[in-house]
């Protein structure tokens, strides 16, 4: 009788496994991004809710119901596991948009529903715990505010345009030709509930501006919806504040303040440029070491779902968040139901306001949606699979993001294991190894002045690597004395300024089942005795790596 039904749970086991398979694969749409055909739908349906009265995202007026980004709602998650599960049919897929509801009185932020796609029918509002709304002045900042803040600061410059030209020697911020100037805007955007206020940064729009700041700097108030009402509340300027753009030039005429002058600009200096500089004693000219596919790839791709070496995986690049990977199985089992990227924020120090009142939180600066264009060779091997992606946010249409994933199976150059069984005599009684290929889920995100690259490392041996390193450039600011105390100097007016990088994810792990992961590591040892389940967890466990890079 044992014995009988020993042999019952291999069989169902064995049927399990390719059923388990042809489930996640099943279910793996769930998770998808939203398509064109899906964007568009949702655009024209919302649009034609008349009591929204929506209008372009992209018209230069603040005063507007718009649609500041859309992406997709996923399904609850004990809805989706009766999909992967039990193989039942998939929910309607639906979509998440964020509107700006600023031509009302008292502007709010409100979230939607909206389904079932692709041709929605219906929306509703979707609400938070605790049920406060999101202050209209925490929104983030969208292309039609830049183009108000870059009429004001227009006027701003012309007013001060003498005291930048004497300053930068010859740089100006409107009629300028080769030497020009642009500016950084720094977050938080106030100090307290309700505030809209922002310190911005002029630099010279060089190569690599970011680390070209001029030394003067300026507290917008962008509160009001009416672009006429803005004002300028503080301005720095060599180490000085002033209460106005008119203080400062009345001073700087008159004497009263020290006038600063930078080093003449030397257009062949290669200090910001992306341009190779120095020598170098290997051969620049003769290829490096390559991968190479001799037969092919050995993953599976269809759609967003993924299959290599015993993995199984759906991806979505999340417009606000970025990367993230769902019902994540080993040997068909699941190990996670969702890893996900969910923010990235970075908090500075500094002597500048500007520096010092820095903390992104760069979700709210598109991250998700700064996927660029990935080059081959450099950012991904020649040998990878690259994928188009497309974002809604800050737009009217959806946007190709053309290769801007990519996928790929590398050698890590190092053994999964290896031994020499010695035989103490000079010679050896056998020798063991295993080569170690991973596969390699990467996306960038460019926010702004830094590069991140994200990866999912999928290892042969049941290990999944989650990683983050940092390029691009610094968010650099004026240097001045006292500066050092928060930074390092790292050209002649330029502040390197210390920041702490803190990167989040969502971890939702699923060993051995999705309720008893909650009760922790030993009660699922005890649970259930397969050892590549509890193998593969303590192994995520000790392994999983969160880099912060420090730049
Ligand atoms: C704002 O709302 C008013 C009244 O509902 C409407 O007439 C106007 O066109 C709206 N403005 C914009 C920019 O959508
Ligand atoms: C925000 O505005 C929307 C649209 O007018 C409205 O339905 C919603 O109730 C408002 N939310 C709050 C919390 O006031
Ligand atoms: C730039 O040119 C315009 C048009 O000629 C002029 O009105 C404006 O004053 C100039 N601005 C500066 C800063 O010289
Ligand atoms: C699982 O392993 C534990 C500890 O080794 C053992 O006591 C238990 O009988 C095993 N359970 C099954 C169902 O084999």
């Amino acid at each position: 009788m044992r014995l009988l039904c020993l042999l019952h749970m291999v069989c169902l086991a064995g049927v399990g496994g390719s059923r388990a398979r042809d489930w996640a694969h099943h279910g793996a749409p769930m998770f998808a991004d939203l398509t064109v055909r899906e964007m568009k739908a949702v655009r024209a349906y919302l649009h034609a809710v008349p009591e929204l009265q929506l209008a372009d995202a992209r018209s230069k007026t603040l005063m507007k119901n718009s649609i500041l980004l859309m992406e997709l709602h996923l399904p609850r998650k004990h809805e989706a596991l009766r999909v992967l599960d039990r193989g039942q049919a998939r929910p309607p897929r639906q979509a998440r948009v964020v509107v700006l509801m600023g031509n009302q009185t008292g502007p709010n932020i409100t979230e939607y529903i909206v389904g079932p796609l692709p041709a929605p029918n219906s929306h509703q509002v979707k609400t938070f715990k605790g049920g406060r709304p999101v202050r209209f002045e925490s929104r983030p900042i969208t292309s039609s505010e830049y183009e108000h803040i870059t009429d004001i600061l227009k006027k701003i410059t012309t007013t001060a345009h003498q005291l930048l030209l004497e300053t930068t020697g010859g740089f100006s911020f409107s009629n300028c030709s080769d030497r020009c100037l642009t500016f950084s805007d720094i977050a938080p955007r106030g100090l307290g509930p309700g505030e809209r206020r922002t310190w911005v940064m002029l630099q010279k729009f060089v190569e690599g501006y970011f680390i070209h700041p001029v030394g003067f700097e300026v507290l917008i108030n962008h509160r009001d919806l009416d672009p006429d009402k803005w004002t300028v509340e503080k301005v720095w300027y060599n180490s000085r504040y002033f209460d106005s753009v008119e203080e400062l030039v009345e001073q700087y005429e008159s004497g009263g303040v020290e006038k600063l002058q930078l080093p003449d600009h030397d257009v062949n200096d290669l200090y910001s440029t992306y341009i190779p500089r120095g020598q170098s004693s290997t051969p620049t000219d003769v290829h490096g070491p390559k991968l190479v596919e001799p037969q092919g790839h050995r993953y599976f791709i269809d759609h967003n779902f993924v299959e290599y070496a015993g993995w199984s995986f759906a991806y979505r690049v999340r417009s606000s968040a970025g990367l993230q990977v769902f019902d994540l199985r080993f040997k068909g089992e699941r190990i996670a139901y969702e890893i996900s990227l969910q923010e990235a924020i970075a908090f500075y120090s500094g002597d500048t306001p500007a520096a010092m009142q820095t903390k992104y939180i760069d979700a709210g600066w598109a991250m998700g949606s700064s996927t660029y264009e990935l080059a081959s060779g450099i950012d991904c091997p020649e040998i990878s699979t690259f994928v188009d992606l497309h974002h809604y946010s800050d737009t009217d249409k959806p946007v190709l993001h053309r290769n801007a994933l990519c996928i790929f199976e590398m050698t890590t150059a190092m053994p999964l294991r290896r031994h020499f069984n010695s035989n103490f005599k000079g010679g050896y009684n056998f020798y063991g190894g295993l080569d170690n290929t991973v596969l390699v889920l990467r996306t960038t995100a460019t926010v702004y002045n830094y590069d991140y690259i994200w990866d999912f490392l999928f290892y042969q041996n049941g290990v999944v690597e989650v990683k983050v390193s940092a390029t691009g450039y610094i968010h650099a600011t004026f240097f001045t004395p006292n500066g050092l105390h928060y930074g390092t100097r790292v050209h002649h007016h330029v502040l390197g300024n210390l920041h702490t990088h803190l990167i989040h994810y969502k971890v939702d792990l699923d060993v051995a089942g999705e309720h008893r992961a909650a009760f922790g590591f030993k009660r699922l040892c005890e649970g259930r005795n397969s050892s590549v389940i509890v193998c593969t967890r303590q192994r995520m466990k000790d392994q999983r790596k969160f880099q912060s890079i420090f730049l």
